[in-house]
C-alpha cells in the first residue's frame, strides 16, 4: 500500500513538473512570438509629429480645428489630420501604449518617457536649410533632444535597464518629404547647386551619419518609413494630376535609402534596420481606392488650404462630412483612417522583422 502510494505521487508529480515544463516552454514561445517592445522613438517630420511644434516658436502648427476633429474629445493635439497618426497606431498595435506623446511636452510622465516618445516636428528636413525655412526643429536637433532624454531615462531607471530598453525599443524615422516638397521644388537654394540626383546623396548622407549616431547611443531595431509619392501630394498636383517628375525624385530617394540600409548593415552588426513602404501603400490607395472605402485621392478632406503649407486655414466651414473616404486630410497630410491602414499594414509586415 504505502509503496504502491508512493508510486501514484511520484508519477504525480511527474505530471506536474512534465506541466510545468510544457508551460514555461509554451510560454517562451508565445513571448518569442509576441515579443514585448519596452519603448516607441520616433524621429522626421509631421508624419509623426504628435505635438512637439505646439511647443516651439513657428507657424507649422496643427494645433487648431479642423485638425484633431475625430480625436478623443475632438481636441486639436498638433497631430495634423482629423485624428490620430501612425505613431499613435504602431504603439497601439505593438501594446506599448495608447498614443505616442510628444516629448517636448512639459506634462509628460514618467511613465510616459519610459515607453518612448516622438521627437518628430512637422515641416522639417534632413537638410539643415529645410528647418531654417520652416522655423521648426532641424533633424540633427532631434537626435540632439534624444541624447537629452537618453540622460532623464538613467536618472529614472538607472544604467542598466535604461540600455535594456534603448537597445530592445524601435526607432522609427520618417524623413525627406519636406527637403523635397518644401525646399528643393520650391527654392533656388539646392536647386539652384545640385540635381536631384545629387541632393538625394547629399540627403542619404546625412541620413546614414545619424542612424550611425542612434547606434552608437543603443539603438538596435531601426524602421525607415519611405518618401510617398510626392507629385501625387494635393499641394503638387497640377491639374489634379500627379507630377511625374516629382514622383521619381521620391521613387529615386527610396532606391538610394534601400542601398543605404544594404551598406549599412555589415557596418553597424547587431542592427535590424528595414524600410517600411509607405510608398507603395500610398500609391495602392491611390490607385485602388475603393479597396480601402475611399472615394477622394487628389484633394484633402478640408478644402480650404493654405497654398503655401498645404495646411488647412483655421476653423474653415468647408471641411468633409466623413473624412474616412479621404485618402488625404489637408494637402499634405493623411487622414486618420489612411493613417491607420498603413499602420496596420506595417505591423503585419516590416514591423515583424524588427522584433
Ligand atoms: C547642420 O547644422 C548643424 C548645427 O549647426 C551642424 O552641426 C551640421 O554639420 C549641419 N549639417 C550639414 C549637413 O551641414
Amino acid at each position: 500500500m504505502e509503496r504502491s502510494g508512493s508510486l501514484i505521487s511520484a508519477s504525480t508529480l511527474g505530471t506536474i513538473l512534465l506541466m510545468i515544463s510544457f508551460f514555461q516552454t509554451w510560454k517562451f514561445i508565445a513571448e518569442a512570438k509576441n515579443v514585448p517592445v519596452p519603448a516607441v522613438f520616433f524621429f522626421g517630420d509631421s508624419y509623426g509629429d504628435t505635438g512637439n511644434n505646439d511647443y516651439i516658436s513657428t507657424s507649422i502648427k496643427g494645433n487648431f480645428p479642423p485638425y484633431g476633429r475625430d480625436f478623443i474629445h475632438h481636441i486639436p493635439t498638433g497631430r495634423l489630420s482629423n485624428g490620430k497618426l501612425i505613431p499613435d497606431y504602431i504603439v497601439e498595435g505593438l501594446g506599448v501604449k495608447d498614443l505616442l506623446p510628444p516629448y517636448l511636452d512639459p506634462k509628460l510622465q514618467d511613465s510616459d518617457l519610459i515607453t518612448g516618445v516622438s521627437f518628430d516636428s512637422a515641416g522639417t528636413g534632413l537638410d539643415n536649410i529645410t528647418s531654417t525655412i520652416q522655423e521648426v526643429i532641424p533633424f540633427w536637433k532631434e537626435v540632439e533632444y534624444f541624447k537629452e532624454y537618453k540622460t532623464r531615462l538613467i536618472g529614472l531607471v538607472g544604467d542598466e535597464r535604461a540600455n535594456m530598453i534603448l537597445s530592445e525599443a524601435i526607432y522609427f524615422i520618417v524623413i525627406g518629404t519636406n527637403d523635397f516638397a518644401v525646399n528643393y521644388y520650391n527654392y533656388p537654394f539646392r536647386s539652384a547647386h545640385y540635381t536631384v540626383s545629387q541632393y538625394t546623396d547629399f540627403l542619404l548622407q546625412i541620413y546614414a551619419s545619424h542612424i550611425k549616431e542612434l547606434y552608437s547611443l543603443n539603438a538596435r531595431k531601426i524602421g525607415l518609413i519611405n518618401l510617398p509619392p510626392l507629385g501625387c501630394l494635393p499641394i503638387k498636383r497640377s491639374k489634379g494630376e500627379c507630377v511625374e517628375e516629382i514622383n521619381q525624385a521620391a521613387s529615386g530617394f527610396n532606391e538610394g535609402m534601400n542601398a543605404m540600409i544594404e551598406h549599412l548593415k555589415p557596418v553597424l552588426p547587431g542592427l535590424k534596420i528595414v524600410s517600411l513602404d509607405y510608398h507603395a501603400v500610398i500609391l495602392d490607395f491611390i490607385q485602388n481606392p475603393g479597396k480601402f472605402g475611399f472615394q477622394v485621392t487628389a484633394n484633402g478632406c478640408c478644402f480650404a488650404t493654405d497654398t503655401e503649407t498645404g495646411f488647412c486655414k483655421k476653423f474653415t466651414p468647408f471641411t468633409c462630412a466623413d473624412a474616412d473616404k479621404y485618402v488625404f486630410f489637408d494637402s499634405v497630410h493623411l487622414s486618420q483612417k489612411a493613417y491607420q491602414v498603413i499602420a496596420n499594414i506595417f505591423l503585419r509586415r516590416e514591423i515583424l522583422r524588427l522584433l
